[in-house]
């Protein structure tokens, strides 16, 4: 029988049409390193889902997804790491104009406004937010001036509201915390590689109301929330078909597996059968993800990022990877979502993402020797 795990962290992520639980474990040594494994990832589908706001809904299908992970690992985890990632928000606190240096320097600060008495009033996030993340950008001083003027700090935010109904329904759900984490955070660290990160990428996260852009530029440089997600590629593809939401939606998650010629039978919303051929379908949808990523670069700027890497569920989308290279100008990729052991799919990589980042930590923190993440 295999050694069991050392080493356990259990990742949840509430998203607003599903809640994913993520276990993973510090496995057997290779070579005299000591390895991350992901040991299972559960799903449990919920429409309409929405931290703060329902959370018995949510506590629910945190139960039902914890012990869905329980019948196929065996084991039955006392406490959780959560992501938080739908309301993400970056302050401005200015001392300069922002934006004015692109090749300016950046250093991280405290989050914990306390840490730093030089950093408190600059860090501070507004009344309804919580700072979860900082950074000082600096104007670099160039090559023969050892001067750098600090143009501004910035922090990533998160709302009490998220904070508070993610938090209550993990305890209602009887799981101890054992810290939040930003979702991109855990994300740029298992589905970005070092070149990546060194170079200045954006990583966006399409769920399924909210779509998440973070620039990752060696740390997290930037988050924001947008609420536009799958949802809006379905309802965009419901008008480009002439079809209802829900055929629609049906349609979309099948359009990867369809032949060119094959006939699609969906409903109008006149109550009436319409034929699409396979080939229709794919050229709406690609249309579709156009009307998503025009939409979103209203509202996002990836300036700082040398390419763009999705994740999430609702950029498996047939013609998306097309639409944002197109739009945004950049190489773009879809992430392989973490687990070498057990691939998770791409709504699971987020709950993946934070569970063999809390075991890495965890092993960190427990041992100084040198080891391998077979994750990253
Ligand atoms: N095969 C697929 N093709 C296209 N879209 C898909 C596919 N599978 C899932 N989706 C879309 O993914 C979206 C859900 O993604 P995800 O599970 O990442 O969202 P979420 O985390 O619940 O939501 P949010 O991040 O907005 O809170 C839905 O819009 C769904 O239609
Ligand atoms: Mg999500």
């Amino acid at each position: 029988m295999a050694t069991p795990p050392r080493e356990l962290a259990l990742g949840i992520d509430i998203g607003s049409t599903k809640v994913c639980a993520a276990l993973a474990g510090l496995g057997a040594p290779s070579r005299g390193a000591p390895r991350v494994a992901l040991l299972g990832a559960v799903t449990v589908s919920r429409a309409a889902l929405e931290v703060g706001t329902d959370a018995a809904h949510a506590v629910g299908a945190i139960h039902e997804a914890v012990g869905a992970l329980e019948r196929t690992t065996g084991v039955r985890p006392a406490s959780a790491w959560l992501a938080l990632g739908t309301s993400l928000r970056t302050e401005v606190t200015a001392r300069g104009a922002r934006g004015s240096d692109d090749a300016g320097q950046w250093r991280d600060v405290p989050a914990v406004p306390e840490a730093d008495p030089a950093h408190r009033c600059r860090v501070a996030a507004p009344g309804s937010r919580m700072v979860m993340h900082a950074y000082e950008r600096w104007a670099g001083g160039g090559a023969r001036s050892p001067v750098r003027r600090p143009l501004s700090v910035e922090t990533v935010t998160v709302s009490w509201r998220e904070l508070r109904g993610a938090v209550g329904a993990v305890a209602r759900a009887g799981l101890a915390l054992e810290d939040v984490m930003l979702a991109p955070s855990a994300l740029a660290e298992l589905v970005l590689d070092e070149r990546e990160r060194r170079c200045g990428v954006a990583l966006l996260d399409v769920g399924g109301s909210v779509s998440t852009t973070a620039v990752v530029a060696g740390s997290l440089r930037h988050a924001a929330s947008t609420p536009l997600g799958g949802d809006f590629i379905t309802r965009a593809l419901a008008a480009e078909l002439g079809v209802t939401r829900g055929e629609a939606e049906r349609l979309k998650l099948c359009a990867a597996a369809v032949r060119p010629e094959e006939p699609l039978q969906a409903w109008t919303d006149a109550g009436e059968r319409r034929l699409v051929s396979g080939r229709e379908l794919v050229a709406a949808l690609g249309h579709a993800c156009e009307r998503y990523c025009t939409t979103l670069r209203r509202d996002i700027d990836l300036r700082a990022a040398a390419s763009l890497v999705l994740t999430g569920g609702g950029a498996t989308a047939v013609g998306l990877e097309r639409a944002a290279s197109a739009t945004f100008g950049l190489p773009t990729r879809l992430a392989q979502p973490p687990g070498p052991s057990l691939r998770c799919d791409a709504r699971q990589a987020v709950a993946a993402s934070l569970a063999l980042l809390a075991v890495r930590r965890t092993a960190l923190l427990a041992a100084e020797s040198p080891w391998h993440a077979a994750a990253s």
